[in-house]
């Protein structure tokens, strides 16, 4: 079973965060890092859209080869990479053209970026997507396709944990509502110091727990919700810059990582995307959405699904 889990596309993080500054991709880079310290393939790709933080963490320049915008014109993650430290890196947009693109037609922008995230190359053993801050019709479908979700708020106060117990619960909505709530990822949440004080971990914790009890998450979903909570802790400025803060402190995320790699990610949980897509297509047209155009973009995937099944049976049968 293990086998055939790896064999397959790799583990898809979507790292989110109700509100923008909160860490994500601050996280995103040290996990990224981290685990190619640990000899990991990672892909760490930023689809925060017109915000190219992941340059700055990264301090490397994109180019319009190696970008997201490169994705939108149809290369793969492996080609629109540029590697630092081991691990490979999808930099934000290098040009002006990319972000209006954005912005001003989210669908058709969305469509490749997403193509690319459902074909990533398998020797990728993790891919880490670094989302926009709240639930945007961006960030759910990037949310709702991913293996692990990585919930990353400032620890400050109280209002935080709620905001991301907010997004979550919308998430944990759609699988309910798409009636595949058994396959809802597995959930980490990093409650991150931004800032000197605030709530600690554990403190985070039994909030969340009490919220899922309330609420009644695990009966919807019948397993554990929460698999991990992690603390980042402040680190404060120094002459090195962001990337010398963050190469700092690569020991930070140990035990995430670790999580991760031990493959905590049992088969039957695995997120189903054949399933995924098909509740993706059910979803109702915000506005942005043009029905039809997701069937369409969706079809030689899910031609790829249908063929691997089809392969599969036939070894059984055969053996
Ligand atoms: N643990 C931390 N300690 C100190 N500063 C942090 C910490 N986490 C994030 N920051 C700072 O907060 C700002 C926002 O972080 P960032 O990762 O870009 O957030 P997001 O991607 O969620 O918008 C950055 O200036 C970053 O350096
Ligand atoms: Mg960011």
């Amino acid at each position: 079973m293990f086998r055939k889990i790896i064999a397959e596309p790799g583990t898809l993080i979507s790292v989110i965060g109700g509100k923008g500054g909160g860490g994500k991709t601050a996280v995103s880079v040290l996990l990224g890092y981290g685990l190619a310290q640990q000899k990991e393939r990672v892909v760490v790709v930023n689809y925060d859209l017109g915000n190219s933080s992941l340059n700055k963490y990264t301090n490397m320049e994109p180019d319009p080869r190696h970008s997201t915008g490169a994705l939108r014109r149809g290369a793969g993650l492996a080609d629109a990479a540029l590697s630092k430290a081991g691990a490979d890196f999808i930099l934000g947009s290098a040009d002006i053209e990319d972000t209006q693109a954005a912005y001003n037609s989210p669908h058709s922008y969305l469509n490749p970026l997403m193509q690319a995230i459902l074909h990533r190359p398998p020797e990728y053993r993790y891919t880490i997507v670094d989302l926009q801050a709240g639930s945007t019709v961006f960030t759910v479908r990037f949310a709702l396709l991913a293996d692990v979700l990585l919930s990353v708020f400032p620890a400050s106060d109280e209002e935080n944990v709620n905001i991301a117990a907010g997004q979550l619960k919308l998430l944990l909505g759609a699988y309910v509502s798409a009636g595949i709530a058994a396959y809802f990822p597995r959930v980490f949440v990093l409650a991150n110091h931004n800032k000197p004080g605030g709530l600690s971990g554990r403190q985070v914790k039994a909030k969340l727990e009490s919220l899922i009890q309330t609420n009644g998450w695990e009966e919807k979903i019948g397993h554990s919700f929460l698999t991990g909570v992690f603390e980042l802790p402040y680190l404060p400025a120094r002459s090195s810059g962001l990337f010398g803060r963050v190469q700092a402190r690569l020991a930070e995320l140990d035990l995430l990582e670790r999580s991760l790699r031990q493959g905590e990610i049992p088969g039957p949980l695995r997120v189903p995307v054949d399933k995924v897509l098909a509740a993706l297509r059910t979803l109702p047209p915000s506005g942005l959405d043009a029905p039809g155009r997701y069937a369409r973009m969706l079809a030689p995937y899910e031609q790829s699904v249908r063929n691997r099944n089809r392969n599969e049976n036939r070894n059984i049968t055969e053996r």
